[in-house]
């Protein structure tokens, strides 16, 4: 049975390409800015800050941070620009999206008075939500100035700080949440996205930085190990969090395994977890083999054998990860509808056993979590 078999025989909308291409990048776009801005403040700075190396080497890095953050820039503004056409297209209006592209018409979107029983216009939500894309790509492309350049590190936690604001306040409910439900799925929504944003675009960050190598001192390899191992505590809370609240919306949207290969939706979903399933795998090769190895090499002082795991090794698996994490983000627009109702089967709904099963699952996942950090570090300190 195809897709496109599924797709048709059980309800679910294949979604047009203007809403793939819409979708897709505007999670681009946050991955691009979010993820950059966390894993600079994380793992990049502070990293660059105690690094007692070659002063040259922290130069090449912080410059190149800021042109990549400055492109992210512009990536926001397009991506931007076209999920808030993609928006008014979706409106219910009927609107064709290319006529939804015309500034006229989206002017018109956000300044639309509020529906009836909302608290605040959605056009105003929408509105106050893309200044603050507008103002975060401006305040970044400014990077693209030499003289602007040097005031990176009081730019990039302001860019943070905004990009967060981005989807943040486009997740404001115009009219208030009904039940609880709800309104954990506009919290957990949130910590989705910005969990999955900033593992998808902080190793693309350090991906790209590695790209730098060739401009880096012999002693670069100390830098960089002290970059992936402060970047794979960031990712670790990432996949703690996107698999946690992952869970609780398959479980709103998915009403049994089966329906994970009986409906469009799930099967979208099952694409996407195993795409993720890539990704921890991939995570795991440089936990458990990766950081040992470079823990010894910088232990034992083996600076070629330090340079060759930080920037040949490490960036070739993190390159393998990023196009994964592309992949996911290309797969997320297939998520149209629910397998439930696709299924025919009833709505989920939260009881305490629900909350009890979830409060379990979150405390395994921390455990598991704390485990892979536990036995990571044995395997760094164990003898070759
Ligand atoms: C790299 C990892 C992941 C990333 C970057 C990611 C990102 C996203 C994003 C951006 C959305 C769209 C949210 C929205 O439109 O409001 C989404 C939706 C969703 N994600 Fe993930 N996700 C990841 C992993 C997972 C995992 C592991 C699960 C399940 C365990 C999961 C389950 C879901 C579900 C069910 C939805 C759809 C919710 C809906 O239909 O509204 N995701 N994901």
């Amino acid at each position: 049975m195809t897709f496109a078999h599924l797709a048709a025989s059980a309800g679910y909308t294949m979604p047009a390409f203007w809403r793939i291409l819409t979708k897709s990048g505007y999670f681009v776009g946050l991955s691009g800015t979010i993820g950059a801005t966390v894993t600079y403040a994380a793992a990049v700075r502070p990293a660059l800050r105690t690094a007692a190396g070659d002063r040259g080497d922290v130069e090449v890095l912080r410059s190149r941070t800021a042109k990549y953050l400055a492109w992210a820039g512009v990536v926001l503004l397009v991506t931007g620009y076209l999920q808030l056409a993609a928006r008014l297209a979706r409106a219910g209006h009927g609107m064709p999206f290319g006529d939804a592209l015309a500034p006229r018409r989206l002017w018109d979107f956000l300044r639309a008075p509020a529906a009836k029983g909302a608290w605040i216009a959605q056009g105003t939500i929408y509105l106050v939500q893309n200044t603050v894309l507008l103002l975060t790509s401006a305040a970044l492309i400014a990077l693209l100035l030499p003289r602007v350049r040097r005031h990176l590190n009081a730019l990039a936690p302001v860019a943070l700080a905004s990009s967060l604001a981005v989807t943040l306040v486009a997740a404001i409910p115009a009219t208030a949440p009904r039940t609880t439900e709800q309104l954990i799925d506009l919290i957990i929504d949130q910590v989705h996205i910005i969990s999955g944003t900033v593992w998808i675009g902080g190793l693309a960050l350090l991906a790209v930085l590695a790209g730098t190598c060739r401009q880096l001192s012999a002693d670069a390899g100390v830098l960089w190990a002290d970059v992936w191992r402060r970047f794979s505590l960031v990712a670790l809370v990432c996949v703690g969090a996107v698999i946690g609240s992952g869970l609780w919306m398959g479980w709103r949207h998915v009403g049994g395994l089966g329906q994970l290969w009986t409906t469009g939706y799930g099967l979208a979903l099952l694409v996407k977890l195993l795409l993720v399933l890539g990704m921890v795998a991939a995570g795991g090769v440089n936990q458990f083999w990766l950081m040992p190895r470079i823990a010894r090499a910088r232990r034992a002082d083996a600076t070629a054998s330090l340079l060759h795991l930080t920037l040949r090794h490490f960036p070739a698996v993190v390159w393998a990860e990023v196009a994964l994490g592309a992949a996911v983000l290309a797969v997320l627009p297939f998520l149209t509808g629910s397998a439930r109702s696709q299924a025919g089967s009833p709505p989920a709904v939260a009881s305490g056993t629900v909350f009890a099963a979830g409060a379990a699952l979150v405390l395994t996942l921390a455990a598991s979590l704390c485990i892979t950090v536990r036995i990571s570090d044995a395997l760094s300190r164990a003898r070759a």
